[in-house]
């Protein structure tokens, strides 16, 4: 918990970090980079020989974003504190890996620093925010229809950031929530007509799946909001009752160029006064003749309103709607631990091959009093355990001669087991 979240310093301006790809970068003339200098790495045979500083962190910021953003520098500048805190657990701990902190800003700050390499185009597409840990951490698991308006005035341009906004919607999904997808004109047409009715789990394959069909959508005619948030509110409320969802949070995406009218009826049907699902309606292009019904909608559905002019906004403005699901928790201060599935780490592969690993993460919230009550989260904090030390906790001799341990996550994924032989290399 932190209570330096909103520090105001005036001089920010002159504030530098240590950018985790400017590091050690010169310009033609061969000085150092701003938010760059000169950053001590020593290779470290606990990091698999790779180059690392133990006493800094370093932090990274997503490239489509400005790294001296004031809310990103202020936020670097107060996580400072870290530092010590993650050289302090690594003396106590010696076992411990990575540990880093992921802003709701969006930067990530990691230690041991270690220089980050963009692509060939000079990209670095990792955002912390976008990780399953993070996700994870940050909000409760959740039941989501998204509505995606496929009427005539959504040709073209619209429907292409329609659909990006679906899809960056689907990233912000992880294994603890259920979803489904329908696009909408005069008729309704389910993404995926085979899960007419239904929500299914937001893992990798069904997310990959219900994407490959955003393609096939085109648009025309005219759009029946009515009977698109009626078909949404009967689906969210049937599938709380078969009681394999999420129980206590609900939400309708609602992608659309506009909305006529603020539809009451729908509302007072299915939502009011208890307002248990809430309504996250994203207004595509530069007009705004019709945001205000959908404000109002979201208003009164305890919900958030985004307006989506350009694909270079979707993602950042994707995200807002995490804070305002974070907030009950913040609220309730409610800490749970994540555990994610093993997966691969590929910079730390070791002699025996792959080492697999999981990641525990718990979110930080603003301990501020004045802003408590509005449910803050400053981020994620997280740290990489390889499933061998967990093993560890299990010695070979107390479980007998053909005895063995395996351990599954709540999702039914593996952490551990005997014959586990990882094939696909990834990091999550
Ligand atoms: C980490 O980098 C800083 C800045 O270059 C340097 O002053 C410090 O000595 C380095 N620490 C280690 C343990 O190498
Ligand atoms: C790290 O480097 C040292 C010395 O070069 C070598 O003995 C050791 O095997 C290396 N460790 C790993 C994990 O590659
Ligand atoms: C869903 O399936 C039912 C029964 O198969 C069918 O009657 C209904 O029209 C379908 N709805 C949509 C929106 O496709
Ligand atoms: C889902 O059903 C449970 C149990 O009937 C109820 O307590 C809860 O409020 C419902 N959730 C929503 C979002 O309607
Ligand atoms: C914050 O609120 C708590 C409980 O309401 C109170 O005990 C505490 O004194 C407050 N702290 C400040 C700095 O106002």
């Amino acid at each position: 918990e932190f209570d330096q979240d909103e520090i105001i310093c005036d001089d920010l301006t002159l504030y530098e970090y240590f950018n985790a790809v400017l590091i050690n970068e010169m310009d033609e003339e061969g000085r150092s980079l701003e938010l760059g200098g000169e950053f001590i790495l020593q290779p470290n045979e606990h990091f698999n020989n790779l180059s690392v500083n133990l006493s800094l962190s370093v932090v990274q910021v997503p490239t489509n974003m400005y790294n001296k953003d004031s809310a990103i520098v202020n936020g670097v500048y107060w996580s400072e504190a870290l530092n010590k805190v993650f050289v302090d657990n690594f003396k106590r701990d010696s076992t411990l890996i990575w540990q880093y902190f992921g802003s709701a800003k969006g930067f990530f700050r990691q230690y041991p620093g270690i220089k980050w390499t963009p692509d060939e185009h000079g990209v670095l597409e990792f955002d912390c925010r976008n990780r399953k840990w993070y996700i994870q951490a940050a909000t409760s698991p959740k039941d989501v229809v998204i509505l995606v308006d496929v009427s005539g005035s959504m040709k073209g341009l619209r429907l292409t950031i329609a659909r990006q906004t679906v899809s960056s919607i689907l990233d912000t999904l992880g294994d603890d929530d259920f979803f489904n997808i329908i696009a909408y004109n005069e008729e309704l047409h389910y993404v995926e007509p085979c899960l007419n009715g239904t929500l299914v789990q937001a893992d990798v394959t069904n997310k990959d799946h219900f994407r490959d069909r955003l393609d096939k959508l085109f648009a025309k005619g005219i759009g029946m909001l009515d009977v698109a948030l009626t078909e949404a509110f009967e689906l969210l409320s049937n599938f709380n009752e078969t009681g394999r969802g999420s129980v206590c949070s609900q939400a309708i995406m609602l992608v659309t160029d506009g909305a006529v009218e603020t539809y009451d009826a729908v509302f007072a049907q299915y939502n009011w006064p208890d307002r248990k699902v809430r309504v996250f309606p994203y207004l595509i292009g530069r007009e705004s003749a019709f945001a205000d019904n959908l404000k109002w909608m979201a208003c009164a559905n305890k919900g958030y309103f985004t307006q989506i002019s350009t694909l270079a906004d979707v993602q950042e403005n994707v995200m807002e709607y995490l804070h305002v699901l974070s907030r009950p928790k913040v609220i309730d201060r409610e800490h749970d631990m994540v555990w994610t599935e093993a997966y691969v780490d590929n910079t730390l592969e070791d002699a025996q091959g792959p080492v697999l690993m999981t990641t525990v993460a718990m979110p930080v919230f603003s301990t501020k009093n004045e802003t408590r009550n509005k449910g803050i989260l400053l981020g994620v904090v997280g740290t990489d355990v390889p499933v061998s030390e967990i093993l560890k906790a299990i010695p070979k001799y107390k479980l007998g001669i053909y005895g063995y341990a395996f351990a599954i996550t709540n999702n039914g994924y593996i952490l551990t087991h005997p014959d586990l032989q990882p094939l696909v290399m990834y990091r999550l």
